[in-house]
């Protein structure tokens, strides 16, 4: 069900997409069913530019002839389009299940729209984690040890029994929110500590989410548009 969610979430992304545009692409299991239906728009004449959030989503972009450009050949991305782990009732949000939190913040910031795709499962009152937290694996010892000392716990992500490798060769932390009462102050605090490289709490909100509900999709606008709500 939730599968079929997230196509039918993914097919209904493309009627945002319109020629010309420079998209940010981010990762996951729902991104990659987006990534599906426009490279067969692509293949069907639509001239479209993107930057990939991920080494995944640049290997199938690249299979679906999708052109991809650097994020430093771009001055701005008309659109980015992501999945998110968690959304809170103000448009707060958790993402980085997928381990490319990193990349995918900074093309976030640089959507001039950013468009995420969220089947119901994602939507909470509050946000409760896990946070996934990239580290320098040098550093690692230590954060843990930050995070020890504040009561809070976490776990080490891996793939197997090794430690899981992010695309810019860190670790990630999956940090448990039941004794964080304020996410976003938890959050400056940990980038503040040496060697955290960055944080699934994604500081740029969406300006829309596109979620469903009995089989009718709905394109939900940040409580407070910023941009004037572009895309409808
Ligand atoms: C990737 O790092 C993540 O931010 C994903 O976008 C997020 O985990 C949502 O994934 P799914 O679309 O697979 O649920």
């Amino acid at each position: 069900m939730q599968e079929h969610d997230k196509q039918l979430i993914a097919e209904a992304a493309l009627a945002y997409i319109k020629p010309n545009m420079t998209l940010g692409l981010g990762t996951g299991s729902t991104t990659r069913y987006f990534i599906e239906v426009l490279g067969k728009a692509v293949a069907g004449g639509l001239k479209i530019e993107a930057v990939a959030t991920s080494v995944e989503t640049e290997r199938q972009a690249k299979q679906l002839g999708i052109p991809l450009r650097e994020l430093a050949e771009v001055a701005q991305l008309d659109l980015v389009i992501d999945g998110i782990d968690q959304i809170d009732d103000h448009f707060q949000v958790i993402k980085g299940g997928g381990g490319a939190l990193f990349r995918e913040k900074i093309v976030a910031l640089q959507g001039r729209e950013v468009l995420y795709l969220a089947d119901r499962s994602k939507f909470v009152r509050r946000l409760t984690g896990p946070l996934p937290v990239e580290v320098e694996p040098f550093a690692r010892s230590s954060i843990e040890q930050l995070l020890q000392d504040k009561g809070i716990s976490y776990t080490l992500r891996k793939t197997g029994e090794t430690p899981f490798v992010t695309d810019g060769g860190h670790s990630i932390l999956d940090v448990v929110l039941d004794r964080v009462p304020d996410v976003a102050h938890f959050v400056r605090e940990l980038k503040s500590w040496h060697g955290v490289v960055e944080t699934g709490y994604f500081e740029r909100q969406p300006d829309h989410v596109l979620t469903i509900e009995h089989e009718n999709v709905k394109l939900l606008a940040h409580p407070v548009l910023r941009n004037g709500g572009g895309l409808v």
